[in-house]
C-alpha cells in the first residue's frame, strides 16, 4: 500500500525536528560550531565561523567534523521519521560554509538499524571518566568499524603496543599545549563553571576524571605545568581503556572532514546501543608533528582524524551537556 503523502507542512515539521537531532551531536569544546537554514523545503547544514576554535583548530577541521555528527543526527531523524535522506554535500563552491543540504526523499519504512540509532541519540555522552576493566568484544568493536566506516573513512582499533604508543603522544601534546598561552585562554573561555546559564561550553564537573584529578579550578589554567599532570593522567586512562580506536581518512579536505565527522556520530551511537561510552583524546592530532606521529603508529595511508577510547563506562554520564535552543542555529526562510 502506497504511503499517503505528507503535506508541505508536515514535511517542514520534519525538517524542524531534524535540527532538534542534528543539535544533540557532540563538537569541539561544546562550541556548537553549526548554523541551519530552511528554506523552501530543503535544511542547509552551514558552518558558524564565529565558533572556530583558531588555537586547537587552525585548520577548521574539528568544525567540519562537528557540522559532520550534526548532519549524522540531521539523516537519522528523517529516515525514523519515515523518509529517505537526500543529501547533496558542498553544494556550493562560493559558499565554503554551506556544508551540506537535505531533503526528504521518498517514503520508506523505517529499519531496525535506524530505530536504534534513534533510541541512542539523546543518550549518547562524552564521558571522561575511567572507563572498568570489562573487555569490549571483538565482534562488537568489529561490527561498529564496519557500520561506521567506508567513503574514504577508516576505523583502526589499536593493539596494545600502538595504545602504549598514541598514549605516550596524548602526554606529549598535553605537556606540549599547556605551556602555550593562547592554548590555555582558548580552552579556559569554553569551561563553564556550575550554575551557569550559558548553552554552549564543557560545564566543569564534565573535566573531572573521577576522583584522580579534579581539574577543579579555572585558576590552574594559568599553570603552564598543568599539561604535565594532565598528560600524565590522560596517559593512564587511555592505558586503562579496553579500546581505543583511530578514525582517519584517505584525503584531509573538508569533504573528507565531514564524512568523518558523520562516520564518528554513527559510530558513537552503536557504541551507546551497546552499553558503551566513548571519551576523546584529540590533542595529539592538534599539533602536527605529533599527529604525524599518530599516523605512524596507526601504520596505515591516511590522516588521523579522532582519536577514541571507549569502555563500560565506571560511572555513566545521566546530565546532557548544554546546548542552545532552536531558535538560536535555525533560521526558516519563508
Ligand atoms: C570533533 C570533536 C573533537 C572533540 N575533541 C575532544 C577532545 O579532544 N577532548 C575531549 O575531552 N572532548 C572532545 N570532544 C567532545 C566534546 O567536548 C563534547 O562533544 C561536548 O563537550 C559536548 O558534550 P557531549 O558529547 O556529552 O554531548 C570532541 C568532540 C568532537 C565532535
Amino acid at each position: 500500500m502506497e504511503a499517503t503523502p505528507a503535506s508541505a507542512e508536515a514535511r517542514h515539521q520534519i525538517l524542524i525536528s531534524a535540527v532538534a537531532a542534528a543539535v544533540m551531536a557532540p563538537s569541539s569544546h561544546n562550541t556548537q560550531p553549526w548554523r541551519f537554514r530552511i528554506v523552501g523545503g530543503v535544511l542547509e547544514v552551514l558552518a558558524d565561523p564565529r565558533r572556530h576554535l583558531t588555537v586547537i583548530d587552525a585548520e577548521r577541521r574539528q568544525l567540519v567534523q562537528s557540522c559532520g555528527c550534526a548532519l549524522f543526527n540531521a539523516r537519522v531523524a528523517v529516515r525514523a521519521m519515515g523518509y529517505a535522506d537526500q543529501v547533496t554535500v558542498f553544494p556550493d563552491p562560493q559558499q565554503p560554509d554551506l556544508l551540506a543540504t537535505l531533503q526528504l526523499g521518498k517514503q520508506i519504512i523505517t529499519d531496525d538499524g535506524d530505530r536504534a540509532l534513534m533510541h541512542a541519540l539523546p543518550l549518547r555522552r562524552t564521558n571522561r571518566r575511567p572507563f572498568l576493566p570489562r573487555p569490549v568484544a571483538l565482534a562488537d568493536s568489529d561490527a561498529m568499524i564496519a557500520a561506521a566506516a567506508g567513503d574514504g573513512v577508516w576505523i583502526v582499533r589499536l593493539a596494545p603496543d600502538q595504545k602504549h604508543q598514541v598514549g605516550k603522544l596524548v602526554d606529549r601534546a598535553d605537556r606540549l599545549q599547556y605551556r602555550d598561552p593562547a592554548f590555555r585562554i582558548e580552552l579556559s573561555s569554553w569551561l563553564t563553571a556550575a550554575g551557569s546559564r550559558r548553552r554552549d561550553g564543557i560545564p566543569f564537573v564534565e573535566k573531572e576524571y573521577g576522583s584522580a584529578m579534579p581539574f577543579s579550578v579555572m585558576r590552574a589554567l594559568r599553570s603552564p605545568g598543568l599539561g604535565d599532570s594532565f598528560g600524565r593522567l590522560e596517559e593512564e586512562l587511555v592505558r586503562g581503556s579496553p579500546v581505543v580506536m583511530v578514525l582517519g581518512t584517505d584525503g584531509d579536505a573538508p569533504w573528507d572532514w565531514l564524512a568523518a565527522g558523520q562516520a564518528l556520530q554513527g559510530l558513537l551511537l552503536d557504541a551507546t546501543g551497546l552499553g558503551l561510552a566513548a571519551a576523546f583524546l584529540n590533542q595529539a592530532l592538534e599539533l602536527p608533528d605529533l599527529r604525524a606521529e599518530v599516523a605512524r603508529s596507526v601504520g596505515r595511508a591516511g590522516q588521523p582524524q579522532m582519536i577514541l577510547r571507549l569502555g563500560y563506562p565506571e560511572e555513566p554520564i545521566h546530565r546532557a551537556a548544554p546546548r542552545r535552543s532552536l531558535d538560536d542555529v535555525l533560521l526558516i526562510v519563508e
